[in-house]
């Protein structure tokens, strides 16, 4: 804190301090005029700015000031490019300094745990070291504008369901190498200027009152300097949150949580040296916020930014030839997302882009001949026999078809999880009857997570785009003609199935408790351990060239525990092109449950035809350390670790040995195959589970009372709730009666809300509701 920040804390009067802790209104902090403390704005992110000028919502249901759309984390993250992170990162701080947003909610960096969760195309990765690296390189590109990010939703917040009251149950040493290790990678390296809570529960804590969370582990462990805010609504107990370690309620005002702060410190029960320095890393927000001047981007600039980030993003599944595209051959496009394409998810980050490009206007002016047509109704999952028959006819006897398929907004978005893997029906017919007419078969794909693609075998080549922001069709089309060459590779595993994935059995939680019972054993780091086949691994992905990993050298100095693994890779086709050069260690002889193999580095090279580079991938401590739940460290286990350097997770090219002293391992909990693994399927049950933990399983704390954290579901089971609560529930859900995007997403949510989150929503008063509870309570 500066001796000016120390001057203005003291010169704030209780109640003045305690106003700071909760926003002005939707999207502003509280400023104090008296004192030259000026509001300042965060909002929504993170990949592009949806900044309200009027209505205000947390969920994308009102319009937001035009800014560059670019591809969401699902996409960007599958570029393995953190040069392009940067870049994005700078490019979204210019459009906050140009709209004087002082910080930007983003990035969010919760894992992958299963495709199925509904927000995940908001979410880079399966994997930590990913997740954390993409992270930390978008936030040094804002930050470096003198602009604010959030870092969110810390943490384990993996699920839509029942987002406002689940509770994630995580045994510690999952926690650490799995759902914290982005957040520290991005803390550590990168210092956010906030870190938002997540809505959830952990291990039966509310993230936004877990001192555990925000002040032993953020602040004492990782160094974390700024301040926590809620997200939208999350706050729980006022006073315990402070105490834990979260300054700033959101969205604000909350006159009746602030005045619960100021008597708090009057009756002894908050010391004010807490709320001092709560305003203390306040004020620094702001003031460091003050510091930057208006200036104007240019949104031509960023919109060729976008492209090139979605066109290096794109994923080549597979090609046996037909791609890129030939300008003497005569092609047919068909689905309807060419004509309006998919490019983002739906909720709160959803931007109003500057322009939208059609991939069908970006073919026709690079020369490719085609005919469209749509074949499927966008919003419909339902099979149009008239569509279908005419796409078949359209794609009869051309030289080669492409088909535009995925999700629609229906399908995937903040609120809810999806409860499938398939493509919609509609989607689905379409690619069988095209590739019953013609054998030359593109699929390219546009969708926020991961799917299913039974027909794999029978297309050509499959293209998976993502969403890809603004400027998805263009990308797509520099892709397809080979303008440029696909180096995008997966950062996430395409299962076979969805029983295949490791959660399957446990996810989203059947009451509010959601057993995370495959632990570490996430993503590929499962379906390595299980030697179950996918669909496309981890790290995956083509190149119309072709490289060759030649040799690998490790280096490693034991005084300084730090080294690096140089590896020669040359490109041996005739294309220019850019390989991503994974790193994986693993330790087969191991006294601890392991994955495998472990993504510990990667480095993106552009290689001209011909040409050979020396990648370097740094190495240190952690590189071999896991989460040592007895002596709460991470230890280097003593032994011989295997380095390989490898195209994807399972496309291994090169193999190093490297023995280190450390320590024996023994006596942490975990899982055997043999044990775990049921016709095919991972099955830990609870006595398996329970092991992981040292004591009980941290269930959500109940004792049957009805408290502002019951539910509406809860209460409406209810005689007594019903009779008291049900007009306000009611009423509250007949805002949200039509077939659209955003009733579809508030109802999803309606049933597992908590009480509190009725007086956020404006429904009712928070004191109304709490003489309504105890009203309920009373015999
Ligand atoms: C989301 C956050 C978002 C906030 C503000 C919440 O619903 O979970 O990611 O930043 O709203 O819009």
């Amino acid at each position: 804190m500066t001796d000016k920040i120390k001057d203005l804390v003291t010169a704030m009067t209780l109640e003045e301090k305690a106003l700071l802790c909760s926003g002005k209104n939707f999207w502003q902090m509280e400023g104090i005029e008296r004192l030259g403390i000026p509001s300042v704005m965060v909002t929504d992110g993170p990949h592009g700015l949806r900044k309200q000028a009027g209505e205000a919502d947390h969920l994308g249901l009102n319009q937001s000031v035009k800014a560059t759309c670019f591809p969401p984390a699902v996409t960007s993250a599958s570029s393995w490019d953190k040069a392009a992170l940067y870049d994005m990162g700078q490019a979204i701080g210019e459009e906050c300094v140009q709209e004087e947003v002082a910080v930007v909610l983003g990035p969010g960096t919760n894992i992958k745990r299963s495709p199925l969760c509904g927000r995940n195309f908001e979410y880079f990765s399966e994997d930590p070291y990913l997740a954390g690296e993409m992270a930390a390189a978008w936030i040094s590109g804002v930050q470096s504008k003198g602009i604010g990010t959030s870092l969110k939703h810390f943490a384990a917040n993996n699920q839509e369901k029942a987002r406002l009251v689940s509770n994630s149950v995580v045994d510690e040493r999952a926690l650490r190498e799995i759902y914290l290790a982005p957040f520290e990678k991005a803390v550590k390296q990168a210092q956010p200027w906030t870190v938002m809570c997540s809505y959830n529960r952990i291990n039966g804590v509310y993230s936004c009152e877990n001192e555990w969370l925000l002040t032993e582990v953020l602040r004492n462990e990782w160094g974390f300097q700024g301040l926590v805010m809620t997200d939208w609504g999350a706050m729980n107990d006022r006073v315990k949150a402070l105490k834990a370690g979260l300054e700033l309620e959101m969205p604000g005002p909350d006159p009746y949580n602030d005045k619960k702060i100021v008597d708090a410190v009057r009756n002894g029960e908050l010391d004010e040296a807490i709320l001092d320095r709560a305003a203390g890393r306040l004020l620094t927000v702001i003031m460091r916020a003050g510091e930057v001047h208006k200036k104007e981007y240019d949104a031509a600039a960023h919109h060729n930014l976008a492209r090139r980030i979605a066109a290096e993003s794109a994923v080549l599944l597979k090609n046996d030839g037909m791609l890129p595209l030939k300008k003497e051959n005569s092609y047919a496009v068909i689905g309807a997302f060419a004509e309006t394409p998919r490019y983002q998810g739906a909720g709160s980050s959803r931007i109003h882009p500057h322009q939208i490009d059609c991939v069908l206007d970006s073919l026709r002016e690079s020369g490719i001949a085609f005919e469209y047509a749509p074949g499927y109704e966008l919003e419909q999952d339902t099979i149009n026999p008239v569509l279908l028959e005419e796409a078949a006819a359209c794609a009869k006897g051309r030289d080669g078809v492409l088909v535009f398929a995925g999700l629609p907004d229906s399908y995937e978005s903040e609120g809810f999880d999806r409860t499938h893997l398939n493509l919609p029906k509609s989607h689905t017919a379409l690619i069988e009857a095209v590739t019953a007419v013609n054998p030359h078969v593109t699929v390219v794909l546009l969708c926020g997570s991961a799917i299913l693609m039974p027909w794999r075998d029978r297309v050509e080549s499959i293209l998976l785009t993502y969403l890809g922001g603004e400027a998805a069709g263009s990308a797509c089309a520099d892709v397809l003609t080979g303008t440029v060459n696909p180096s995008g590779r997966l950062a996430e595993t395409f299962p076979l199935s969805l029983e295949d994935t490791p959660c399957c059995e446990n996810f989203a939680g059947e009451g509010k408790d959601v057993e995370y019972r495959e632990s570490i054993l996430v993503g590929y780091r499962y379906y390595d351990w299980a030697e179950k086949p996918v669909a496309f691994p981890f790290g995956y992905g083509l190149s119309y060239t072709s490289f060759s990993y030649d040799s690998m050298e490790i280096v490693w100095d034991e005084k300084e525990e730090k080294g690096e693994a140089r590896i020669t890779v040359t490109n041996t086709g005739e294309t220019s092109g850019s390989e991503v050069v994974q790193l994986y260690i693993g330790k087969a002889q191991s006294g601890v449950m392991r994955a495998v193999r472990e993504l510990k580095g990667f480095q993106k090279v552009f290689l001209e035809p011909g040409e050979l580079r020396e990648v370097v991938i740094g190495l240190d401590r952690r590189s071999f350390s896991c989460y040592d739940t007895n002596r709460s460290c991470w230890t280097v286990e003593a032994g011989t670790y295997q380095i390989y350097a490898a195209s994807s997770s399972r496309d291994l090219k090169l193999k190093k040995d490297l023995m280190l002293p450390g320590k024996e391992l023994s006596h942490i909990p975990g899982y055997d195959a043999a044990e775990t693994v049921k016709d095919g399927h991972f099955a830990a049950d609870r006595k398996q589970f329970k092991r992981l933990f040292p004591d009980e399983l941290p269930l959500t704390p109940d004792d049957g009372r009805i408290t502002l954290n019951t539910t509406v579901k809860e209460i409406m089971a209810s005689e007594k709730g019903k009779a008291l609560l049900g007009g306000l529930v009611e009423g509250y859900s007949g805002r949200y009666s039509g077939d659209d995007d955003v009733s579809r997403m508030m109802l999803a949510m309606l049933q597992d809300m908590p009480l509190r989150s009725l007086a956020m929503f404006g429904a009712v008063e928070m004191e109304t509701l709490e003489e309504m509870v105890r009203e309920i309570g009373r015999p």
